[in-house]
């Protein structure tokens, strides 16, 4: 199946494999969550302002929004049925081992959306004397040439992370949303490259996609992320 139908079947079905065993639990479970555990769930932020952004139309936005707000259901999910689990002292069966395995699924494909949303909607352009600009140019010998390398990066998540032991800016391929993230280093600029991102609206044109992702970048938003 290809990474977008799989993830499509994934989201649309709910939580498959062991979770699907436990179908029915969530409800029941909400139930005995606690206050604190409650007040801990991840609630899906609202993204309506990039509506309107040139070259993302409307219906793939608001599919985007959707598949993002699926992420966030299932994480909560996903940690209410752990957290259960843990009370049960169910922790040593394959079905708890599988909902560890898919929490780094659920979890990056919310939060991932989220840093990637929060870098889209913005007019300026770079500004190559700025802190991210010039970082940039330090770390990549020129901005032109982190670009290069960006646009090239791999194909489901284009990552641009600062590596917090020496300051370096590095472009990461991260293939499956839960792997491939640098230990240690800070997220400063995401791009989604999955196919549900820009078929809607670009067929097989993935180059053109990143055309409009690059001119819409929020500039600002990915330099207030360095540390
Ligand atoms: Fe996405």
């Amino acid at each position: 199946m290809a990474n977008m139908d799989r993830r499509k079947f994934l989201i649309l079905s709910g939580l498959s494999g062991a979770a699907l065993a436990l179908k029915g639990q969530p409800a029941a479970l909400a139930e005995k969550l606690t206050k604190e555990e409650k007040k801990m769930a991840y609630t899906a932020k609202d993204y309506a302002k990039l509506i309107g952004m040139k070259g993302f139309s409307e219906a793939l936005l608001k599919n985007h929004f959707t598949l993002y707000q699926g992420y966030v259901t299932n994480s909560n999910k996903v940690l209410d049925i752990i957290d259960q689990m843990v009370k049960d002292g169910k922790t040593a069966t394959p079905e708890f081992a599988e909902l560890k395995r898919r929490l780094g699924w659920e979890f990056n494909g919310m939060r991932l959306h989220e840093y990637y949303f929060e870098n889209l909607g913005g007019k300026a352009e770079l500004k190559k004397d700025g802190k991210l600009g010039k970082k940039l140019a330090e770390s990549f010998g020129s901005v032109e040439n982190w670009e290069k390398d960006f646009r090239g990066t791999g194909a489901s998540w284009i990552a641009l992370y600062q590596d917090l032991t020496n300051g370096r800016l590095i472009n990461f391929w991260i293939n499956e949303h839960d792997v491939g993230h640098p230990a240690g280093c800070n997220l400063v600029l995401v791009m989604d490259v999955f196919e549900h991102a820009f078929m809607l609206d670009y067929g097989l044109k993935r180059a053109d996609y990143i055309e409009s992702f690059f001119k819409n970048i929020d500039w600002a938003a990915a330099e207030a992320r360095l540390k």
